[in-house]
């Protein structure tokens, strides 16, 4: 039986630009440049440029370094993480929805489509994606990034990256730590080193190693008490000196930027969206106190240059407008809220039938629900609502209320569908100078969810609804967990639909009719009760990091989520066959035989954890360090290849750097964290490794 590898690196750099042209030329051309330059046109490469027109761009864009007269080409910035932020153009749904995909694969594609509508705008930065950890899922940008683990983050982020820089420069953000949101412009995040490598950074890692990211923008944040737009220990030990970053960096935007001499000298290259701390004047004068040295100026504006000259911004081909909403990449916007939808809960009711009546419920089946309205807000031309999904398909039967109706009407139905959750009013970026009830088409201030708790009207509805529909299925609507304790009994199936994107309902409509088998797991799990998730204050100035957050900290605490990371149903079922674990000279190597036991066709998403039994150190009772996607035809048996380095076992000492301990390993292979029906232990001397007896 063939075998499938469940990552496959080189496919997914494979057109990424940063990794294939000539470094030596590159540098020669940047230098050359740099000595042709003045001081004037030097400062001038570090920091925004135009900043007028809507929202502080023009057409969309922020600009930054254009010189003619030098012949060198502007960067021109446009966001975001689920898509082009400058016009019309493709809403997909949000990267936690793509986090649920668990498919890096696909999650290349959507960088690629991105990148494409970028550069068909006019833009060659994408300012994406967001990769700060869910440390908790109440954080109001929850849905700009994939997940609550820094392994699965990694190859979500790496491939995202890759695809995007098929056509321009990627810039992961917020580096780091970056994880409130009311309070992010002052909050302090307090880490120790080992929490900071082993589960803030492995991501930002693997995007830059990995994925050589072209840029990366700091956060507003502070880490350990320095603003991490001027933080040396992550923007030049960690990035430049351990990582190797030979890109540039540029500030957050509102006050991403807190000095002058401080953050040039701790490598913070540009300062968007434009000049304050980075005006000439200023830079001179701290120059002339020589508290920054030309060979430092000349140190940043050279990481400008080398990437404007790597990736021929001059020359640059152009993409034409019309890859913008392009019937390609609205087909892929339907098939990843296809691949993203989680299935928690069915008795019995999914797929429904076309026969069957159904009463469609709640507002949010009208809406037009792309998530929130801060810098990741995308404007499509056509939105697909739950609605629109149900209404254009062939022979559905259905009545649309606003309200729960009274019994003697839904006892005419067979089934009630609910969408209920959450808007942007609800949870987003915080942009302080809005208020919290905007509303129409434009921004809204957004802010952290301080509980995990549906509003109070959409647990009412779901709760009148399904004591008095026969049967009762709900979609939600959110950007990252929910707390449905209250409710979940009293409904007969669960569909997490997050912000699906403009094709949206499309994807719905299949799903519930059985065209389309559910296949996204989660990505964040969902708690019994707020308190499992631990502190959580939004108004935090200090909060304290360390190697416990979600499945790591219910797994601490002996404590089971309701649903679990990792965690989805699907139509069919699907079983581990067999596990042979090889060990080769740097790497072990799993084959996991698996099956589809139903009568469906279906994917399954088999995941692997490993833990360390008897380490030195305090380490999390397991972590997830690997992850496929199988499609299986009924009764169809197939094999899927794992491969876990020495490097995803280590721990991380301050002194010692990467540790790879002497100690025993259990391999664990399932379905979800909390569903691990196969292990197999290894122990490992210091030299070689050997098997465990089995027990
Ligand atoms: C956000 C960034 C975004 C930038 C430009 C900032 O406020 O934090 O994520 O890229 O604005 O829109």
């Amino acid at each position: 039986m063939s075998i499938i590898k469940a990552f496959d690196l080189k496919e997914i750099q494979r057109g990424n630009k940063a990794l294939e042209f000539d470094k030596t030329h590159v540098d020669s051309l940047a230098k050359a440049r740099l000595a042709t330059m003045s001081l004037e046109e030097k400062i001038e490469q570090l920091h925004g440029s135009k900043s007028s027109g809507d929202m502080g761009t023009e057409k969309g864009l922020y600009w930054s370094g254009e010189n003619s007269a030098q012949e060198i080409p502007p960067f021109k910035m446009v966001d975001g993480p689920r898509g082009l932020r400058a016009g019309f153009a493709t809403a997909f749904p949000v990267p936690m929805a793509r986090g649920a995909s668990f498919d890096p694969a696909l999650e290349k594609r959507v960088g690629m489509a991105i990148g494409e509508e970028v550069a068909a705008a006019g833009g060659n930065v994408l300012l994406a994606p967001t990769i700060n950890l869910l440390r908790h899922p109440g954080w109001g940008r929850a849905q700009e990034t994939y997940s609550e683990d820094p392994f699965h983050m990694g190859l979500m982020g790496l491939a995202f990256v890759s695809g995007a820089q098929n056509f321009v420069l990627a810039s992961p953000k917020h580096f780091a730590l970056n994880n409130l949101e009311t309070t992010r412009f002052e909050v302090n995040s307090e880490i120790d080193e080992r929490a900071l490598h082993e589960v803030y950074l492995p991501h930002f890692r693997r995007s830059i190693v990995d994925g050589c990211a072209a840029s990366i923008m700091s956060a507003y944040n502070k880490v350990n008490g320095t603003y991490c737009g001027e933080n040396s220990n992550l923007l030049e030990r960690i990035l430049r000196v351990d990582w190797n970053f030979e890109g540039f960096v540029e500030s957050d935007w509102l006050l991403g930027t807190r000095s002058t001499a401080p953050s040039i000298n701790a490598g913070m290259d540009i300062e968007m969206p434009a000049a304050y701390w980075f005006k000439r004047e200023k830079i001179e004068e701290s120059m002339a106190k020589g508290e920054i040295l030309i060979e430092t100026i000349d140190r940043n504006v050279l990481r400008v240059l080398r990437q404007k000259f790597a990736f021929g911004l001059n020359s640059q081909i152009s993409v034409s407008k019309a890859r913008i909403e392009c019937e390609e990449h609205l087909s892929l916007a339907q098939e990843v809220a296809e691949k993203s939808f989680v299935l928690l809960k069915n008795e019995g009711v999914l797929p429904l039938k076309v026969t069957q009546n159904i009463a469609l419920i709640g507002k949010l089946a009208v809406t037009e629900n792309l998530g929130d309205r801060g810098s990741s807000m995308v404007r499509s031309t056509n939105v697909s609502t739950p609605f629109d999904g149900l209404e254009n398909w062939n022979g559905a039967s259905f009545t649309y209320f606003e309200d729960a109706p009274e019994s003697e009407v839904l006892e005419g139905f067979d089934v009630a569908v609910v969408v209920a959750g959450y808007t942007y009013q609800d949870e987003g970026e915080y942009i302080p100078t809005l208020n919290k009830e905007s509303s129409g088409d434009d921004l809204a201030r957004g802010g952290d969810r301080s509980s995990m708790r549906l509003p109070i009207d959409q647990e009412q509805l779901i709760v009148i609804v399904s004591s008095r529909a026969k049967k009762t299925v709900v979609l939600l609507e959110t950007g990252s967990s929910v707390n449905v304790y209250s409710w979940i009994d009293s409904i007969e199936a669960l569909l997490v639909i997050w912000y699906p994107g403009c094709e949206g309902g499309k994807a719905i409509a299949r799903t519930l009719f059985g065209e389309v088998n559910p296949s996204g797991r989660l990505p964040a799990l969902f708690p019994k009760s707020d308190d499992q998730l631990g502190e959580w204050d939004i108004n935090a100035k200090e909060v304290k990091h360390g190697l416990f957050h979600g499945y790591r900290y219910l797994d601490h605490n002996h404590e089971r989520a309701l649903f679990p990371f990792g965690f989805g149903l699907s139509y069919t079922e699907f079983k581990v066959k067999s596990v042979i674990i090889n060990r080769n000279k740097r790497h072990f190597s799993i084959i996991v035989g698996l099956s589809n036991a139903g009568k469906v066709d279906g994917i399954c998403v088999p995941q692997l954890y490993v833990s360390c039994l008897n380490s030195r150190v305090e380490r999390p009772k397991k972590e997830l360090k690997g992850f496929g996607r199988l499609s299986l035809r009924a009764n169809e048996k197939l094999n899927l290849e794992f491969e876990v380095r020495d490097s995803d076992l280590c721990f991380y000492d301050r002194k010692e750097g990467w540790v790879l301990e002497d100690c025993l390993y259990r391999f664990f292979i399932g379905f979800s964290s909390d569903d691990l029906p196969f292990s197999q232990t290894w122990r490992f001397d210091g030299v070689s490794w050997t098997q465990e007896a089995q027990e």
